[in-house]
């Protein structure tokens, strides 16, 4: 798995401590109320890391959202896959992902979450790519911002691999 690492972008050691800011940054707006909302499966990993750094009683959901379908280009449309969607009212509502690309997600899921009754929502990434955008939002907290390449490790995947790297990792040439 490893090998298919062309080169680290950022280890596990400086995610692991920005992690912990993001958190803080989170909690210094108010801790009360907090539904952390997980974007499956990307954000499995950070988020998991994320909300235990953040000691306050708050519920976590997850959703199914696909824009990728397993590629390494956006399909360009957003579809929410689960049956019925968790209750946001009166919910401060963080949706967290892995990386910020098109940001149609992103824009999507806030959207949808706010026109069901959240009482506020905010977004968190771990990674944003350097890039121009059509979709008018930006993400309320950023982990880092990196160049406009596929990325892989610490949840993102390419074809459903490689989630379970503990780094940021470009993916050489060789595995695609
Ligand atoms: P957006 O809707 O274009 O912002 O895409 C967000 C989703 O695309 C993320 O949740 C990721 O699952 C996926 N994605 C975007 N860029 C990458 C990448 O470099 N590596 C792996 N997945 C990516
Ligand atoms: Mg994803």
């Amino acid at each position: 798995m490893h090998k298919d690492v062309e080169k680290i972008l950022v280890s596990e050691e400086v995610i692991q401590h920005r992690v912990g800011v993001l958190a803080k940054k989170v909690l210094e707006k108010g801790e009360g109320n907090i539904m952390v909302v997980v974007l499956l499966k990307g954000a499995l990993v950070f988020a998991a890391d994320l909300f235990r750094r953040m000691p306050v009683m708050l519920d976590v959901e997850c959703l199914n959202v696909s824009s990728y379908h397993g590629g390494l280009e956006s399909s360009g449309e957003v579809k929410f896959l689960d049956a019925c969607l968790p209750d946001f009212t009166g919910k401060r509502v963080i949706v967290v992902d892995d990386i910020y690309d098109t940001g149609l997600t992103m824009q999507s899921v806030c959207t949808k979450i706010a026109a069901e009754g959240a009482e506020s929502v905010e977004s968190c990434v771990l990674l944003a790519k350097d890039k121009k955008r059509d979709v008018d939002f930006e993400p309320d907290y950023i982990g880092f911002t990196i160049g406009d390449e596929f990325v892989i490790g610490y949840g993102l995947d390419y074809r459903g691999k490689y989630r379970n790297l503990p780094y940021i990792g470009v993916i050489s040439q060789d595995a695609i």
